[in-house]
């Protein structure tokens, strides 16, 4: 046996005995029927815990899109975009984007991690690596990885602005600087203050690269993110979002300056070598984002439905997280609990939360993270809040005296 293989059997060990072992959830999703979902047995489980926000994944915008580019175009692209990969469909979203963040360009890639991954990691390593980067204590991962060779790098407290502004002071004169953020942080469902974090990188002449992953589509008039509702889009350089979450489809993208996309399409090893996006998605997600763009009345009622169910969960005693977007997140603080939570939610009530363990969040702040969306009626709001009650009842987390309903 080789002795990696006894440091994975370990540390395998290790993870199951922290209660952080990571298991799929044996759920069947149906386009019809999200957010419901059947599980082996065929038994309906309400899935709580989707990041296909607005439920438009199934939409038959979406799919009639997908069918009719697979009918003229086929399944896989068969090249990376400079090789035969590109389509018509992959250059009109790219200027949709564009257009969505009032930006010169944008450019697709294969997923969100990816577009982090490879814009930081391709930015950071230009000008002769002479970067000093600026990184949000909260960011992502796929934004980390893509700022780990960096020269320099130093963590800003989360969502800090003063401190960032001190920061940014005390930095070597001569280096360049680049400020890492997101809008939607979606483990607590707090929001950067945008208009804050633009001003100090323009005072200090700092690139910003804003994350809005867990805003595109949500927030906003066209739903463009929180700074197109903030009113700052103009004012950052770089955003970058997923096509995965509300657009419900799949990949990643950056917009910005023409001639700062153009050298990423030109000098990014994430986006150079690897086979493009699928023709189906690309045509799905550009009618996702058209669609996205006037749907007005679907975002206010997913707002709507993430106020009821923060409310529902207090009127059976439950304080969600404090959080001002559309994540509901509710403490359990210990892994292996949450984790049980999670399962009796499952096997009691057929309701399907993820828990959220280290190293996703710290140790000691495991929790549920609940996401509604429009397709989440009423009923199932307090069906939720009800059953969580009970869960929190039986493993001691509520005590009946402090059940409220
Ligand atoms: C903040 C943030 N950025 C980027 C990503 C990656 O996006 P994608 O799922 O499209 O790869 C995620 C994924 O959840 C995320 O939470």
């Amino acid at each position: 046996m080789h002795p990696f293989q006894s440091f994975c059997r370990d540390e395998l060990t290790r993870m199951k005995d922290e209660g952080r072992y990571r298991s799929f959830a044996a759920l069947n999703k149906s386009r019809q029927q999200f957010p419901r979902y059947t599980d082996a047995q065929g038994r309906v489980i309400t899935v709580w815990s989707s990041n296909d926000y607005l439920g438009l994944g199934g939409s038959d915008v979406l799919a009639e899109a997908a069918i009719a580019a697979v009918r003229e175009h086929g399944v896989g692209s068969g090249g990376t975009r400079n090789i035969s990969g590109n389509t018509p469909a992959h250059e009109a979203l790219e200027r949709e984007l564009a257009s969505l963040h009032g930006k010169q360009a944008a450019l697709v890639f294969t997923s969100g991690y990816v577009a982090n991954q490879a814009a930081l990691g391709t930015i950071l390593a230009s000008m002769g690596g002479n970067w000093h980067v600026f990184s949000d204590a909260k960011n992502h991962n796929s934004m980390i990885a893509g700022m780990k060779n960096a020269r320099a790098k130093t963590i800003f407290r989360h969502n800090d602005a003063a401190h960032l502004d001190a920061l940014l002071a005390a930095a070597e004169p001569g280096v360049n600087k680049l400020v890492a953020f997101e809008s939607v942080y979606s483990m607590d469902g707090d929001i950067a203050p945008l208009a804050e974090l633009a001003e100090i990188c323009r005072k200090h002449g700092a690139l910003s690269y804003l994350d809005e992953v867990h805003a595109v589509g949500m927030y906003g008039a066209t739903g463009a993110g929180v700074a197109e509702r903030d009113g700052v889009a103009e004012r950052i350089d770089i955003i970058q979002g997923t096509l995965a979450k509300a657009f419900g489809c799949h990949g990643g993208y950056v917009a910005g300056d023409a001639e700062i996309i153009d050298y990423l399409r030109s000098a990014a090893a994430g986006f150079i070598f690897t086979t493009s996006l699928p023709p189906a998605l690309a045509a799905a997600a550009l009618a996702s984002v058209r669609h996205v763009k006037q749907a007005t009345e679907l975002r206010a009622r997913h707002a709507e439905g993430a106020r009821k169910l923060k409310d529902a969960f207090r009127a059976v005693g439950i304080e969600p997280m404090p959080s001002v977007s559309h994540i509901v997140p509710v403490m359990v603080g210990e892994a292996a609990l949450c984790r049980e939570v999670s399962r009796l939610m499952l096997e009691d009530h057929g309701l399907y939360v993820t828990p959220i363990n280290y190293p996703t969040v710290p140790r000691g702040t495991e929790r549920l993270r609940f996401t509604p969306t429009p397709r989440h009626n009423d009923a199932e709001i307090a069906f939720a809040a009800q059953a969580l009650a009970s869960v929190f009842r039986k493993v001691g987390l509520l005590r009946a005296a402090d059940d409220a309903a």
